[in-house]
């Protein structure tokens, strides 16, 4: 009752314009909470991925978890697939699986991450650079990684060895694929790159027990926002995704470093289909 005598009578020009400035305030926080909350990354529409980056896609370790079934759900919207991993029989798994489910063409690279920087790692590089030729790569997914086997002191791992392949394999590789795969997608004006990092490094201060792990982690976040910024007028988009669990949120560091959002990001397809 009050509210309709208020609407019916002459308003002062003053309370009007309040009344819109507070109007368009209230929309912008609304919207703001939608971005940061990650709710407009599940709003907008898909990005046809075959369209926008290229017909085939690279996947690093794709035999198991987080992999294999990103492996799937690009192999879902249509993307043809090199798989990079160490297991050939894995790998052929995989293969048959995206194959025969959505009838996209495969391509499989042996590649023991673990062994890059020496001559058999410098073969296996060299044959999967090989398998890139003449194929048009829109998008590279870096996930392949091993965290340490258990909980450690660092002075208590009895195999220093770990660590160099753990460095390896979280790292250096993931380096040098992305080296070996961005010449293609600069000659053609567009790609993307997603590198897997963790959420030990973005969502948590510190990952005592397992430092190197942690570390190797952050490289790849930072890794990630600076070729971000190195590639944006390039047409790369560069994202990286720090999974806190396998069935958790991820936090996803998206285009700009400063935009940082936990988004309701369940990835309901986890483990193997
Ligand atoms: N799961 C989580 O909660 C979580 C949280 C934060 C970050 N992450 C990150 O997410 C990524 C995937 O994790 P996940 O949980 O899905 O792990 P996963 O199931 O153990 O899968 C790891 C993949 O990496 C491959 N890989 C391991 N060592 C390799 C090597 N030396 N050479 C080539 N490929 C190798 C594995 O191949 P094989 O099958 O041959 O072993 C497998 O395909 C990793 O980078 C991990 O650090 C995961």
């Amino acid at each position: 009752m009050g509210a309709e005598v208020l609407l019916r009578q002459q308003q002062p020009w003053w309370f009007v314009s309040l009344a819109i400035l507070g109007a368009f305030y209230v929309a912008a926080a609304a919207h703001r909470l939608l971005y940061v909350s990650g709710i407009t990354l599940l709003l907008r529409r898909r990005k046809d991925l075959g369209r926008c980056y290229g017909a085939w896609a690279v996947i690093t370790g794709p035999t198991s978890g987080i992999g294999r079934s990103m492996a799937l759900e690009l192999a879902r919207l249509g993307l043809n697939l090199v798989l990079v991993g160490r297991d050939p029989a894995m790998l052929h798994d995989i293969s048959r699986a995206v194959s025969e489910t959505h009838g996209v063409r495969t391509k499989t690279v042996i590649f023991d991450f673990s062994l890059v920087s020496t001559p058999q790692g410098g073969e296996a590089m060299a044959r999967l650079r090989e398998a890139l030729e003449g194929l048009e790569v829109g998008v590279l997914v870096n996930n392949a990684g091993v965290a340490t086997p258990h909980a450690t002191y660092l002075h208590e791992e009895p195999d220093a060895e770990a660590w160099v392949r753990m460095i390896r394999v979280n790292l250096w590789a993931l380096t040098e694929v992305t080296a070996a795969v961005l010449p293609g997608m600069l000659e053609r004006g567009r790609g993307a790159v997603v590198n897997i990092g963790s959420g030990s490094t973005e969502a948590l201060p510190s990952y005592p027990l397992y430092s190197v792990y942690a570390a190797t982690k952050r490289y790849v976040t930072q890794f990630s926002r600076s070729l971000y910024v190195e590639y944006r007028d390039k047409g790369i988009d560069v994202q990286c995704q720090v999974n806190i669990q396998s069935c958790g949120l991820a936090i996803i560091i998206s285009e700009e470093n400063t935009k940082q959002f936990v988004s309701p990001y369940f990835f309901l397809s986890w483990k193997n289909i």
